[in-house]
């Protein structure tokens, strides 16, 4: 517990090497998509001192409309198993561990399932349920190596969820994501400007469904179905974040997504034939945007 009057005092996760949130003000501008992505492409990168892959983890702290479920195909598997000492158990798919309040919502007797089930809470107790998802899941693995770094999918908005996770753990990164429109822009401002607050450091921005790329033309040309990114780049340049990536719009990573499978795990020749040159370059800047985040962890390189 906090100190009466004195300054909360930041923890690490136990197991947990390096901590990067994926956030924004806005909702529905693909944090999730970006934020299991990101997992998988970090997890192809190498951990500089050991050489092996990074160990990556999920964390879903969206409480209201958890996603990662869905992305993870880990939809109906039941709820999680716990250790001795009460800690949650991740649940794994692809290789990944992940944890979410989509595995901890009583299922529907008859279906099984809780896709429809709403969480009506409380202030309070979305903080519990916060505290509980970042300090009482054991990450330690069978091997007990643990994680290099655990990527956290953050709900919309500035409420209570990015502040209890600003003030209580020792976050190492955040990256911001943001669609091109002004009305996005405004709201990725708001929130930045809250993890500043919170001294969480911006690693950087992801422009997001950035062009359209016709899946169809011999040489197709970019088309900025929802504006050019001419404000978003003056606002990065402003605010002095960098841009690690800007993705396309492509039909595939919604589809993927849906389908529990996550794009960048295909590989360069299966996404270019069914998801043509836009499918290449979302899963090819989606690399970049996880080297650039893992250089940033590591401090190894400037961005
Ligand atoms: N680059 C893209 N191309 C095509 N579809 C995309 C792209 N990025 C995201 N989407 C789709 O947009 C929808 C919203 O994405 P997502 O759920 O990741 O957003 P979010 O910011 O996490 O939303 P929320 O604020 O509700 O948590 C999803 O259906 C997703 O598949
Ligand atoms: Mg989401």
């Amino acid at each position: 517990m906090p100190r009466r009057g004195g300054p909360i005092e930041k923890r690490s996760i136990v197991n947990v090497e390096k901590v990067v949130a994926v956030a924004s003000g806005k909702g529905g501008v693909g944090k999730s998509t970006v934020a299991i992505n990101l997992a998988f492409a970090l997890a192809l990168q190498k951990n500089e001192k050991t050489n092996a892959p990074l160990r990556v983890g999920i964390l879903d702290l969206d409480i209201f409309g958890p996603s990662i479920p869905t992305l993870m195909g880990l939809i109906g598997v039941g709820e999680p198993a716990l250790t001795k000492t009460g800690s949650i158990l991740p649940l794994t798919n692809h290789g990944i561990p992940c944890m979410s309040m989509g595995f901890l919502i009583p299922s529907n007797l008859t279906t099984g399932d809780n896709t429809d089930t709403p969480i009506v809470w409380r202030g309070l107790m979305v903080q519990k349920a916060v505290q509980q998802l970042l300090f009482d899941v054991d990450w330690s693995s069978q091997d007990g190596q643990g994680l290099d770094v655990l990527v956290i999918d953050m709900p919309p908005g500035t409420g209570d969820v990015p502040l209890t996770l600003g003030q209580l753990v020792k976050v190492d990164g955040s990256v911001i994501v943001s669609t091109p429109q002004d009305v996005a822009l405004s709201d990725v401002r708001k929130g930045i400007a809250m993890l500043r607050k919170v001294s969480v450091p911006i690693t950087g921005f992801v422009l997001n469904q950035a062009f359209y790329l016709c899946p169809t033309c011999s040489s197709p040309t970019p088309r900025y179905l929802f504006g050019k990114p001419d404000n978003f780049r003056n606002v990065a340049e402003r605010l002095e974040v960098p841009i690690l990536g800007e993705l396309p719009l492509v039909e595939g990573v919604s589809t993927s997504g849906d389908g529990g499978y996550p794009f960048v795990l295909g590989s360069v020749g299966a996404v270019k034939e069914a998801h043509g040159a836009a499918g290449a370059t979302w899963r090819d800047e989606m690399l970049q945007v996880a080297k650039r985040v893992s250089s940033d962890l590591w401090n190894n390189t400037s961005l």
